[in-house]
């Protein structure tokens, strides 16, 4: 068994938080976060949290402020920037909880693909760290940044014969779904002198059951992905394995967010034990390979991660302390918890729409008497935070807001109540809010910055072209020795030529 060191760089967040960042959340508050209700939201909204909020992020905003990543003269309204510090500590905790060189972790590039922060941490931990892809165009973009072939899985739900040619040459390590892709790459591997380091799992769905958003959830008889595995299809898996022998890995993937740790090391022993009794019954170990998949989930209420992967693992070892023999090849595919609480988006407010029934303006006092939230109308909606927007009724994936005075020092908020503002975003659709019913101070203007929190994973990856916005730039902040802040662009904002390059303007100039 080998120990890391652990030489850990310590992050803004972490210098200026009174809360270590890995101190856990209860079983209780863990799962309360993970169906967000509103009472929750009335607490991680309220003063005490917004003053915490604000004097651990304040250096942030005030070097964003100095590096005019912010800034009106040049038209700058909307930066992602990522703590990079504070993403080498969440991987650091995962490399020691699950430290056995029989691991790869596979991190899902569908939650966060931007090739600098990808980068970084495949050439930081190259030997235990790989790529999670679910397109051909993701696993692509894992080779281009240098990625080992046999680090990048690639388990795209819906795969060409074309595609799968390309994976072969390239070496990937594949994960089927159905029996035809396997029909396709068995055709693939009987071309004469074809020559290939690929390996290849199946996709089983464990049956397990679902967790707490539907949308995400994977494991229940509706589930789309893989072959299900349960005693009435046992034999039928055990034929995929005996027709396929090049088939040697087992994987799952339960669900992401709202699943407890409990049902994830379910999916994960079943497909454990699922390989014991495939091997038992071929009369030889043809399975080699667990990808457990992702799935544990963050908190969106605190500064605090929901789960530390110390306790994930704990809690298999608890189950089925053979798990972690070495007799298998053990991935995972960690997205949501080790991207999310890294990310930050920054944006000015361009318009406060008051509503206050004894405003001097007409149309405050209008939506006052209205009984209308305030709108905080903002340069960042759907485009970014498709699912806040598309899923604002379940709240699921409500963020924590925090906002500062155009020039970048705190609200002082001890004399002053707290109201109720709706977080819209610029699209041109009435649906564009990222969040409802948010308490924030009255006095916030026009120009003033909204700090959106834990926008890391799951946002910028599903940009949406709706309204042909540019996507904005993104950097990435790290502590320098001498304690300052660094910000490093890692993708520029997209030139309007570059936007509307996608709708083929230039063919038809
Ligand atoms: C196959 C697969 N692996 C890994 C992940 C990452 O899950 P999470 O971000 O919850 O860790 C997903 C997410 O949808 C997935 O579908």
């Amino acid at each position: 068994m080998f120990i890391r060191s652990v030489t850990l760089q310590r992050s803004f967040q972490r210098l200026l938080s009174k809360n270590c960042l890995h101190t856990l959340c209860t079983q209780q508050q863990l799962k309360r976060e993970m169906s967000s209700t509103k009472d929750d939201w009335s607490v991680f909204d309220g003063k005490e949290h917004f003053k915490t909020r604000s004097s651990i992020i304040q250096p942030l905003i005030a070097q964003v402020l100095k590096d005019k990543l912010l800034d009106d003269a040049s038209d700058s309204h909307l930066v992602d920037v990522y703590d990079l510090d504070a993403f080498d500590e969440r991987i650091e905790n995962l490399l020691e909880a699950f430290h056995e060189p029989f691991f790869l972790h596979a991190l899902a590039v569908k939650s966060q693909p931007f090739a600098g922060i990808l980068k970084h941490a495949t050439t930081k931990y190259p030997q235990l760290i790989g790529l999670e892809c679910a397109s051909f165009e993701e696993a692509s973009l894992a080779r281009a940044i240098g990625t080992k072939s046999d680090h990048i899985v690639y388990d795209s739900p819906v795969k060409t014969q074309q595609e799968l040619e390309k994976a072969i040459e390239c070496g990937f390590y594949i994960n089927t779904d159905n029996i035809k892709e396997m029909e396709m790459i068995d055709s693939i591997l009987k071309k004469p002198g074809l020559q290939t380091s690929s390996t290849f799992g199946v996709r089983i769905n464990p049956l397990v059951g679902e967790g707490g958003i539907a949308m995400s959830s994977t494991a229940g008889k509706s589930s789309k992905f893989g072959l299900f595995y349960c005693d009435e299809t046992f034999d039928s898996l055990l034929e995929v394995f005996k027709r396929f022998p090049w088939l040697q890995g087992v994987h799952c993937h339960v669900g992401s967010q709202g699943c407890s740790l409990d049902l994830l090391s379910n999916g994960a022993l079943a497909i454990y034990r699922a390989a014991e009794r495939l091997n038992a019954a071929l009369g030889e170990q043809q399975i080699k390979c667990l990808d457990i998949g992702g799935g544990v989930p963050t908190s969106y209420t605190r500064d605090k991660e929901a789960v530390s992967f110390t306790e994930y693992r704990k809690v298999l070892q608890q189950k089925e302390p053979d798990f972690f023999s070495g007799k298998y090849r053990v991935i995972t595919e960690f997205g949501r918890s080790v991207f999310t609480k890294y990310g930050m988006t920054l944006t000015h407010i361009s318009c406060v729409k008051g509503s206050d029934v004894d405003s001097v303006d007409a149309f405050d006092r209008f939506r006052g008497k209205s009984n209308e939230n305030r709108i905080l109308l903002t340069h960042v909606g759907s485009n970014a935070l498709m699912r806040e927007a598309y899923q604002l009724a379940i709240k699921a994936w409500r963020r924590r807001f925090t906002v500062f005075n155009k020039e970048g020092s705190e609200k002082e908020i001890d004399s002053q109540d707290f109201c109720k503002y709706d977080v819209a975003g610029p699209l041109c659709f009435q649906g564009d809010y990222i969040a409802k019913d948010v308490l924030l101070p009255r006095d916030i203007s026009n120009g003033d910055i909204l700090a959106i929190h834990d926008t890391g994973g799951y946002t910028y990856s599903l940009y949406s072209h709706y309204n042909s916005r540019s996507p904005h730039a993104v950097y990435t902040v790290q502590k320098n020795h001498n304690g300052k802040l660094e910000l490093k662009c890692i993708k520029p904002k997209a030139t309007v030529n570059e936007t509307i390059q996608f709708w083929n303007y230039e063919q038809f100039q």
